[in-house]
C-alpha cells in the first residue's frame, strides 16, 4: 500500500515514484495550487496538487483535517528560498499524481497543535486524536525502547520472565483492593495484585532464582499526579543475592537505559539513611537537585518566650526546624501568605519567618514577625547556626514531627521551584536503612514497606523493640520521585509469624491470609529479595513529561475512570445474578 513512511522522506528521494499514507494535518490553497501536509508516524512531508493533474486536483480540494489518504507522487526539491529547516523533510516536496481517500474524518473533537487549549477530559474521551500529537506517539514510542532495553538487560543477566496472575488473593501494599466478584464461587471474590510480591517470593522458593516481569498492579488509592490505579512495574526478585549485589546490579541498570536512551551518565549513586533524608529534607524521597535543608534549631529555643517554638522544642516527638533560602529576600508578605495557605495543607499551623535585610547592622538589619518573642543572643546564635547572609529568607516549622517535615519538606520544594532554584541535573540515590514500622494515625504500627520485608535484626530484638527495628529495604529515588523500591525478605516462617504479630495479625489471620506464604517458606526457600521499578514513572522523568498520565496510553482520570471507554460500567440484573450479587439500593437525592 505504501513506499515509504512520510517522514522517512529526505533529498536522497529526488526524482522518485513513493507512495506516502497518512493523516491529512493541514491544507493550503495557495494560488491555484493546494498543499497538504501529510502526517504518519514518523512525520510530516508536504504534497503538491496542480490543477493540471485535474482529477487529484479536484479530490485534494475536497479533503479537511485528519481525513486518511494516499498519496502517489514524485518527489522533488522544494524551489529556492521555501525548504524548511525545522522539518527533517523540509527540503523536499511531493508533487502529487494521484489522490485516494481511505477515510473520510468528521471535524476533529480538538485541531493537534491546539490539544493543551482543551481540557484533559477532551483529550482522554478521544485518545486515539491525542495520541496522533507527535509528543504523544514519540513519548509510547521511547517507553517501548526502554522497555525493550530492560528486557535485554535482565535477560542478558539470567532474569527469567514469568507471568504471574491477576486474578489472585490481596497482595497488601498500603492501597486498598480492586475485587473482581466469582462466578463459580458465589460470595467470594478475587483481588487484582497491588504487585506480584508473594508470587514472585513463592518463584524463588521454586527455585527460579533470578525472575522478572513488566507487570501490571492495581491499587484503589488517591491519585496524583505520579500516581495510576492501574500502573506497571518492573518487577524483579532473586535468590542467594544481598542488598548490595541487588542494589549494584539494579542501579547498572537503571543507568545502562538512561545512557543508552539519553546519553547521561547518572554516576554513582550516593546512599543516604532514612533519618537523614527526613532530618535534612523532611522526605524520604529528597530531591537533591535543590540545595536547601531542613535545619534543626530545636536546642536553641527550649527556652524562649514563644510558646509556638518552646513548646515543640521540648517535646520528644516534634520537630523545630529553619529553612534558609538565599536571595529569597525579596518574596513579598502576599506569597508568603500563599506559602502558609500551602503548609497549612498538611497540618502546619503557621509559617514564621525572618527576612535578612542587612546582616551586618543586626537585629535592626532583620524583619520578622517572631524576632520579638525572642532575646537577642538565641537570634544571634541562630543566625551564625544558619549561616545566614544578607538577602536571605529563614522560615521556621515547629509541630509533630510529621507535620514539620511533610510542610517544611513540601515547601522547600515549591520555594525553590518558584526562585528558580532546582539545578538541571539527574539526581539519583538510594534511600536505605528504613524503620521497619511506622505508627499510624490510630497509633498502631504498620509496615514502612510492605510485611514481607526483612527485618536487619534478630526475632528477639524486634519482638522487644519493634518501633526502632530498621529494615534491609532500599528505595531508588531520582529527582525527588521514589522510582522503586525493595527489600530482602524474610524467608524463614518464625521471623514472618513475629512480623505478623508485630502488626497485630493473630495466627489465625496470618493462616488464612498469607497459609499459601508461610507453607512455602517452611518448605525449603532461599534467602532472597528484590525490588519493583514504577516504569511509568521512570519514562515520565526520562521524557520530561509532568504527569504519568502522558506516558500512558490509556490513562484513567483523577477520580479512575476512562472517559474514552466510560469505564467502570453499569452491569445488566442478568449478570449481577449470575455472580449472586445484588446492588445496594442508590441512595435518594437529598429533598431540598
Ligand atoms: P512499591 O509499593 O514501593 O513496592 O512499588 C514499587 C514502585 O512502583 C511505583 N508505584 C506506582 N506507580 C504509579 N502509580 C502507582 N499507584 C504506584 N504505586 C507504586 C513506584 C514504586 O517505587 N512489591 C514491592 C516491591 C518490592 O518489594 O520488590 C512494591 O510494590 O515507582
Ligand atoms: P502567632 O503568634 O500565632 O501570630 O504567630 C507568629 C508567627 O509564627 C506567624 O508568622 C505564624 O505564621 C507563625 N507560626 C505559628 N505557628 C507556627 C508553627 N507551628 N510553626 C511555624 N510557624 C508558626
Amino acid at each position: 500500500m505504501r513506499s515509504n513512511y512520510c517522514g522517512e522522506l529526505n533529498e536522497t528521494f529526488v526524482g522518485q515514484q513513493v507512495e506516502i499514507c497518512g493523516w491529512v494535518h493541514r491544507r493550503r490553497d495557495h494560488g491555484g495550487v493546494i498543499f497538504l501536509d501529510l502526517r504518519d508516524r514518523e512525520g510530516l512531508a508536504q504534497v503538491v496538487f496542480d490543477p493540471d493533474t485535474v482529477e487529484a486536483f479536484a479530490l485534494a480540494e475536497t479533503v479537511r483535517n485528519e481525513f486518511v489518504v494516499k498519496v502517489k507522487g514524485l518527489v522533488r526539491p522544494r524551489p529556492d528560498g521555501t525548504s524548511n529547516s525545522d522539518l527533517g523533510t523540509g527540503a523536499i516536496e511531493v508533487l502529487g499524481k494521484e489522490l485516494v481517500v481511505l477515510n473520510a474524518a468528521a471535524t476533529p473533537p480538538f485541531q493537534l497543535d491546539e490539544h493543551a487549549a482543551v481540557g484533559e477530559d477532551i483529550r482522554l474521551r478521544y485518545r486515539y486524536v491525542d495520541l496522533r500529537r507527535p509528543e504523544m506517539t514519540e513519548r509510547l514510542r521511547f517507553r517501548s525502547k526502554v522497555t525493550n532495553t530492560v528486557r535485554n538487560f535482565l535477560d542478558d543477566n539470567g532474569f527469567i520472565d514469568v507471568e504471574t496472575p491477576l486474578l489472585t488473593k490481596a497482595t497488601p501494599e498500603g492501597a486498598r483492593d480492586y475485587l473482581v466478584p466469582s462466578r463459580t464461587h458465589p460470595n467470594r471474590f478475587f483481588a487484582l495484585p497491588q504487585s506480584p510480591q508473594l508470587f514472585k517470593q513463592i518463584l524463588m522458593a521454586a527455585g527460579m532464582d533470578r525472575y522478572y516481569q513488566i507487570a501490571k498492579c492495581f491499587r484503589d488509592e488517591d491519585l496524583r499526579a505520579d500516581r495510576q490505579p492501574e500502573f506497571t512495574q518492573i518487577d524483579v526478585e532473586t535468590s542467594f543475592m544481598d542488598e548490595e549485589q541487588i542494589m549494584s546490579t539494579m542501579e547498572s541498570m537503571i543507568k545502562g537505559i538512561f545512557k543508552k536512551h539519553l546519553d547521561v551518565d547518572l554516576g554513582e549513586f550516593p546512599r543516604m539513611p532514612f533519618a537523614e533524608a527526613m532530618n535534612r529534607y523532611g522526605s524520604d524521597k529528597p530531591d537533591l537537585r535543590i540545595d536547601l535543608e531542613l535545619v534543626d534549631i530545636a536546642d536553641l529555643m527550649k527556652d524562649v518566650d514563644f510558646k509556638v517554638f518552646s513548646g515543640p522544642a521540648n517535646d520528644s516527638e516534634s520537630r523545630v526546624v529553619a529553612l534558609r533560602v538565599p536571595n529569597g529576600v525579596d518574596i513579598s508578605r502576599k506569597i508568603i501568605d500563599e506559602y502558609t495557605k500551602y503548609v497549612s495543607i498538611f497540618g502546619a499551623k503557621g509559617l514564621a519567618w525572618v527576612k535578612v535585610n542587612d546582616l551586618a547592622a543586626g537585629i535592626e538589619g532583620l524583619q520578622s514577625p517572631i524576632l520579638k518573642f525572642m532575646p537577642e543572643e538565641v537570634i544571634q546564635s541562630l543566625l551564625e547556626k544558619l549561616g545566614a547572609q544578607t538577602g536571605d529568607i529563614l522560615f521556621f516549622g515547629a509541630d509533630k514531627a510529621k507535620i514539620v517535615n511533610e510542610a517544611l519538606g513540601a515547601l522547600r520544594i515549591k520555594v525553590a521551584e518558584d526562585l528558580g532554584q532546582v539545578k538541571d541535573m539527574w539526581a539519583p540515590l538510594w534511600v536505605v536503612d528504613f524503620p521497619m514500622f511506622e505508627t499510624n494515625s490510630e497509633g498502631n504500627l504498620t509496615s514502612l514497606h510492605h510485611p514481607f520485608t526483612a527485618p536487619a535484626c534478630s526475632v528477639e530484638a524486634l519482638k522487644d523493640s519493634p518501633a526502632t527495628a530498621l529494615s534491609r529495604a532500599y528505595d531508588m529515588v531520582l529527582n525527588g520521585t521514589e522510582l522503586g523500591g525493595g527489600s530482602i525478605r524474610i524467608n524463614q516462617p518464625e521471623m514472618q509469624q513475629s512480623v505478623f504479630a508485630v502488626l497485630g495479625i493473630g495466627e489465625e489471620e496470618a493462616q488464612e491470609k498469607f497459609g499459601f506464604l508461610l507453607d512455602a517458606l517452611s518448605y525449603g526457600c532461599p534467602p532472597h529479595g528484590g525490588i519493583a521499578f514504577g516504569l511509568d514513572r521512570l519514562i515520565m522523568l526520562m521524557t520530561g513529561a509532568t504527569s504519568i498520565r502522558d506516558v500512558i496510553a490509556f490513562p484513567k482520570t483523577q477520580s479512575a475512570a476512562c472517559p474514552l471507554t466510560e469505564a467502570p460500567g453499569e452491569v445488566s440484573t442478568k449478570q449481577l445474578r449470575e455472580l449472586n450479587i445484588r446492588l445496594r439500593e442508590q441512595p435518594k437525592p437529598e429533598a431540598e
